[in-house]
């Protein structure tokens, strides 16, 4: 095999997003709808099955892996896998995006196996709402969770916020101020439109990075950073004169970031995803489960996969999700 996988527009791939359950102990009202039926268990893939495929694309020159969900520390025995992940020799960065429930006693076991980089959404600083934006949260146990990360000394930290218009859009400086407080990062994000809600319009609650740009820099003048996320991602970095916390943009309506797109991801069924905004799949399930499947086998069908990575994506935020697939099944 060439010990890398490259695509058609000749982008690396050298980041892989492993979505470890479908199941989460929220209902973000972006994420998922009210009555959620979740992948029976036997068409989740194992823990096992996991670990095979972190081998066969670490073998292929992937460097960083992130832990997505619904919620990965809901998962179970969750991290026994972190623990084999974090002794994978060719892995650079293990990291995990979490919404922080279960950090509060996790931070320090994540940490100890490898985990350097946690990322962890926090939508509002009011309790009330936030457990109307989650539907199950509560505020207190994800602070909780967040202290107990930066205690830890993590190498990064960075906090998610969707904003939505009349929901949260009052709360960017609170938030600013948050990450702040505690020397982390923080991105703003704009509604993606996957899975249908019926109970949620995403149209009309459209809030645009421009317009929080525009107000976060009129209190902290913002210095754009170099390179784009420092990891070829979605996200827009700034940097505030006075303090170590860097504010990011991750606008997915604007896709002028997919010309340096490094990264693949891998449902919670086995479903190799080229891109979040399109369906562009490879059942890597089957392969897996294939008699006499092989580390060989997985490697060719991940670096065929690659001829599948479409340019870019698109969303319109006409309200109708061109994308059937609810982000759960894939932790975005
Ligand atoms: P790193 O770059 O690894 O630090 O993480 P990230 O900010 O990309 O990932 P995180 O899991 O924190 O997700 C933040 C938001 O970015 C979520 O809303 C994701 O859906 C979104 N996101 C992640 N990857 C992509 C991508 O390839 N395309 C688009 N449009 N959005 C993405
Ligand atoms: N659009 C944008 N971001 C979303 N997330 C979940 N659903 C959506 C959506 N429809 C975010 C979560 C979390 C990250 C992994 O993805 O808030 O921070
Ligand atoms: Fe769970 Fe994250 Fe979806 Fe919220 S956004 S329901 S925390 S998976």
């Amino acid at each position: 095999f060439p010990p890398t996988l490259i695509d058609r527009f000749q982008r690396q791939v050298s980041y892989v997003r492993l979505s470890v359950t479908d199941r989460c102990d929220f209902r973000c009202v972006y994420c998922m709808a009210e009555d959620m039926r979740f992948v029976p268990k036997p068409q989740v893939l194992t823990l096992e099955e996991l670990y095979r495929l972190a081998e066969a694309f670490t073998a292929l020159g992937v460097r960083k892996i992130r832990l997505t969900g619904g919620e990965p520390l809901v998962r179970n025995n969750v991290l026994s896998l972190v623990q084999r992940l974090g002794r994978l020799p060719e892995l650079e960065q293990l990291a995990l995006t979490t919404n922080g429930s279960r950090l509060a006693g996790l931070a320090g076991p994540l940490h100890d196996a490898g985990v350097s980089r946690v990322n962890i959404s926090i939508d509002s600083l009011q309790p009330k709402r936030f457990r109307e934006l989650t539907r199950f949260g509560e505020l207190a146990t994800v602070i909780a969770g967040i202290d107990a990360a930066v205690a830890t000394g993590f190498k990064g930290i960075k906090l998610n916020a969707v904003i939505l218009k009349g929901r949260n859009d009052d709360e960017v400086m609170d938030l600013v101020e948050f990450a702040r407080e505690r020397s982390i990062d923080i991105a703003f994000i704009e509604e993606m439109p996957l899975g249908r809600i019926d109970e949620h319009s995403r149209s009309l609650s459209f809030c645009s990075s421009e317009e929080l740009q525009q107000r976060i820099a009129a209190r902290y003048p913002l210095t754009a950073l170099g390179e784009p996320g420092g990891s070829a991602g979605p996200a827009r970095y700034y940097s505030m004169a006075d303090s170590r916390t860097r504010v990011g943009f991750i606008s997915p309506h604007s896709n002028n970031f997919c010309h340096l797109c490094n990264r693949v991801r891998v449902t919670v069924e086995g479903r190799l995803l080229l891109c979040l905004g399109n369906e562009h799949s490879v059942d890597l399930r089957a392969v897996l489960r294939e008699p006499g499947s092989s580390l060989e086998t997985l490697q060719h069908a991940i670096v065929a996969a690659m001829a599948l990575k479409p340019e870019k994506h698109h969303f319109d935020n006409s309200g109708e999700p061109e994308i059937l697939r609810f982000m759960n099944m894939t932790g975005g």
